[in-house]
Parts: C-alpha cells; sequence; structure tokens
C-alpha cells in the first residue's frame, strides 16, 4: 500500500504540486470539466489557493507537503480527509490519520467536521499516534503478552517501579536517580530498541553497567502487573506487527489512506510503526 503521508507544509508560490489526475466522473473533474455544465466545487475547495488545491486533490500515492509555519498544512491534511470521504475513496473507518498531540487530534476532527458533518464520527483512527497506539494494543493484547484491559503507566508510576527495582538491585537511587533511568529508557524506546536490542556499550551507561539489565527487569516487572508506559504503546506495537504479519496484513487492508500531521517531527519508533503500517 502507498501512504499519502502529509507533511509539514506548502511548497513556495510557484513550485506547485503537480497537477493531480482527476478521476472520471469525481466531484473535481466535474468540476473543472469546464462550460456551464460544470458542478459546483464543493464548498471545501473553494478557500483553498491554488497549492492547497493541488495536494488536496492529489489522492493517489505519497504526497509529502512541505512549507513554513501557519501557511496551511493542516487545513490542506483535513480539506484531503473531507475530499476521500466526499469522492467516496474510502470509509471514514479506512482513514489513518494521526497528530502529535491531544489538541491536535480535536482541533483535526473539528475542522472534518465542519467540511463532512457526522461522517467524522465514523473515524476510530483519527487520534494521536499514543490514542491510536493503545487502541490497536488493546485488540491484541493477548499476542504481546498483556491481557485487554491492560494499565497505562504515568510517569510517576514508572518512577516508582524503577525506584522498586534499584532498591531491590541495591543501587544508590542518590547517585542513580530512577528519574534518569527513566529517561534513558524512554529515549531507548523512542528508537526502537528493546532491551536486547540496546548495544552493550549503551546499556552501561547507567549504573556501572547495569543499565540493559534494570530495562529488561523493567519490561518483565510491566508484563507481570498487565501494564504498559507510553513508550510501550509504539514499540509494542512495533513488535506486534513484526511477529504477526497476519495482524499487520489486516491493517494493511483496512487502511486505504495513512495522513499524519508534523510529520517532520516523527521519533525512530513512530517513523517505525507508520513505515510497518503503510508497508
Ligand atoms: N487558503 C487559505 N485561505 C484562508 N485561510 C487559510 C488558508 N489556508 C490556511 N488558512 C488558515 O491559516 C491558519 C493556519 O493554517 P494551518 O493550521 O492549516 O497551517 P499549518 O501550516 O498547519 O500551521 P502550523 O505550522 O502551525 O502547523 C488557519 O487558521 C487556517 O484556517
Ligand atoms: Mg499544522
Amino acid at each position: 500500500m502507498s501512504i499519502p503521508v502529509e507533511h509539514k507544509g506548502l511548497r513556495p508560490a510557484g513550485e506547485g504540486v503537480e497537477a493531480p489526475a482527476l478521476r472520471p466522473g469525481g466531484i473535481a473533474a466535474r468540476a473543472r470539466a469546464g462550460g456551464g455544465a460544470a458542478a459546483p466545487l464543493p464548498n471545501y475547495l473553494n478557500g483553498l489557493n491554488a497549492e492547497q488545491r493541488a495536494a488536496v486533490e492529489t489522492i493517489d500515492g505519497p504526497l509529502l507537503v512541505l512549507a513554513g509555519a501557519g501557511t496551511g498544512k493542516t487545513r490542506v491534511l483535513t480539506t484531503r480527509i473531507a475530499h476521500i470521504l466526499n469522492l467516496g475513496r474510502a470509509f471514514p473507518s479506512q482513514i489513518l490519520a494521526v497528530t502529535f498531540t491531544n489538541k491536535a487530534a480535536r482541533e483535526m476532527k473539528e475542522r472534518i467536521h465542519s467540511m463532512v458533518g457526522d461522517a467524522v464520527e465514523g473515524m476510530p483512527w483519527l487520534g494521536t499516534f499514543h490514542s491510536i497506539g493503545v487502541r490497536i494494543l488493546r485488540r491484541h493484547a493477548e499476542l504481546v503478552g498483556l491481557k485487554n484491559g491492560f494499565t497505562i503507566l504515568d510517569t510517576d508510576d514508572q518512577i516508582r517501579l524503577l525506584k522498586q527495582l534499584l532498591a531491590a538491585e541495591n543501587i544508590d537511587d542518590k547517585r542513580w536517580p530512577a528519574r534518569l533511568l527513566a529517561n534513558t529508557i524512554d529515549g531507548w524506546k523512542n528508537r526502537g530498541l528493546s532491551p536486547q536490542n540496546v548495544s552493550p556499550g549503551e546499556g552501561s551507561a547507567f549504573a556501572n553497567g547495569k543499565g540493559q539489565m534494570l530495562y529488561a527487569a523493567y519490561q518483565a516487572r510491566l508484563k507481570a502487573l498487565n501494564a504498559v508506559d507510553f513508550g510501550d504503546l509504539l514499540l509494542e506495537g512495533i513488535r506486534l506487527f513484526r511477529e504477526h504479519p497476519d495482524v499487520l496484513a489486516d491493517y494493511h487492508r483496512r487502511f486505504k489512506f495513512i495522513l499524519v500531521d508534523e510529520y517532520q517531527d516523527t521519533n525512530v519508533a513512530q517513523y517505525l510503526w507508520l513505515r510497518l503500517l503503510a508497508q
């Protein structure tokens, strides 16, 4: 499957995105089919400039939108979703639309609602990396050694758990603070590294060579508690997709379009997770 990945921004004026092939009979084609017989443009296309419109109407194939801050990239992304729905190219449930923050997800939903109305309510896969990550994990929890009702630890819970592990290993938490270990583990997770993938050199950075072992012990504790931390929401998803190609294939069939706002900000784990889904 190809990914229409939305990215920051629009090209500078004059370097317009290539004109899209129009679907015969589609609204856009009818609108452009000259003469007075042309159907009116859907309202949502009216307010766009030429580059935005070309990007919105490029439905097929991967698409990267690059432009400066506040130039209307998110507007392109949301309008493109409305256009895909309006043309009947996908059902709302077949679009994966990912943002970084809950606020951005809410705004995206509102903007799409203003264009297509309640159809947006049928988009369960519009949300943050975390919310979509947890949704996917809940559906297949048992395949990654969790039970469906698993809990998600917040940072305080995470630190508390790591303190217990440090105490059990007789590691002085004044010298090697749990918070530092939490940051180190988060860093590994954001780079898509499971305990066995952390290089020995890096793993030895914490507590004179105990980093990797503590990371492994932490993961084992989480499993025993039927819990995950934020990093696991993607890392366990990546593992799920890699170890269960049938599950991944099911998502490939499901998602006809994948759109990512602020794509330039993706970390390695987010990139790997997206790439697996978009392959
Ligand atoms: N063609 C347009 N005509 C009028 N207003 C527009 C147009 N395109 C975008 N806007 C408005 O400009 C503002 C910024 O747009 P948008 O949020 O889509 O930009 P962005 O590139 O995603 O910004 P950011 O870099 O902050 O993510 C919004 O209020 C949007 O409605
Ligand atoms: Mg934006």
